[in-house]
Parts: structure tokens; sequence; C-alpha cells
């Protein structure tokens, strides 16, 4: 079994159990994390995003040029910022840690 190790937007970190081949977005939805994944993986909404851990960065394959084109309009987005969907979990990732960047706060009408 592997595992990965999400950090939700208080600072508390899950050390979350995954399967070979499940999505990040997958196994953070599983564990009740709070990310929405709202196209269900389709690559079409980017509420998925996660800053993964600068030294696991390099250790996942490029993202394609739709992620890139997605994430560049993700505000909180960072150098190493992906789509949880878009990441498959393999044994090389075994332990992969990311963040869940905290939600905007809609603004409230008066
Ligand atoms: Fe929609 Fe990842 S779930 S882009």
């Amino acid at each position: 079994m592997l595992s990965v190790i999400i950090i939700d937007p208080q600072d508390v970190a899950h050390t979350v159990a995954a399967e070979e081949g499940q999505s990040l977005m997958v196994i953070a939805k599983s564990a009740g994390l709070p990310i929405r994944g709202n196209c269900g993986g389709q690559m079409a909404c980017a509420t998925c995003h996660v800053i993964v851990s600068t030294s696991w960065f390099a250790a996942l394959p490029p993202a394609s040029k739709g992620e890139e084109k997605l994430l560049d309009i993700v505000p909180s987005a960072k150098e190493t910022s992906r789509l949880a969907c878009q990441i498959r979990m393999r044994a090389e990732l075994n332990g992969l840690t990311v963040r869940i960047p905290p939600r905007r706060r809609r603004l409230q009408a008066e």
C-alpha cells in the first residue's frame, strides 16, 4: 500500500493510503479532505489544484499543455502547482507531499 501526505488549508498534515493508478484527486476526496474536483477529473475546472512540495515536484511527469493552460487561470497557483486529477499514483510517488491551498472567500453581498 502506498501513501501520500496531504496538508490541508489549516496546515494539518494527513497521511492517506493510496493505491497504484488512483488519481490524487480521488485519494484526497475519499479521505474527506477539502478538495472539490467538480469536473470529475476531466481537466475542466481546476478545483483540484494542489501545490506539490518542491522536493517532490521533479518526480512527477510533466504537466500537459492543457493542464498548464488551466493552471494559468488559477489565482493561487505557484511554480509547483498541479491538478490533482492529473497525478496518478505509482510506487515512485510513495510519500508524495502536496498542499491544498485555502479557497478564496467569496465577497459577501451586503
Ligand atoms: Fe476538474 Fe481536476 S477535477 S480539473
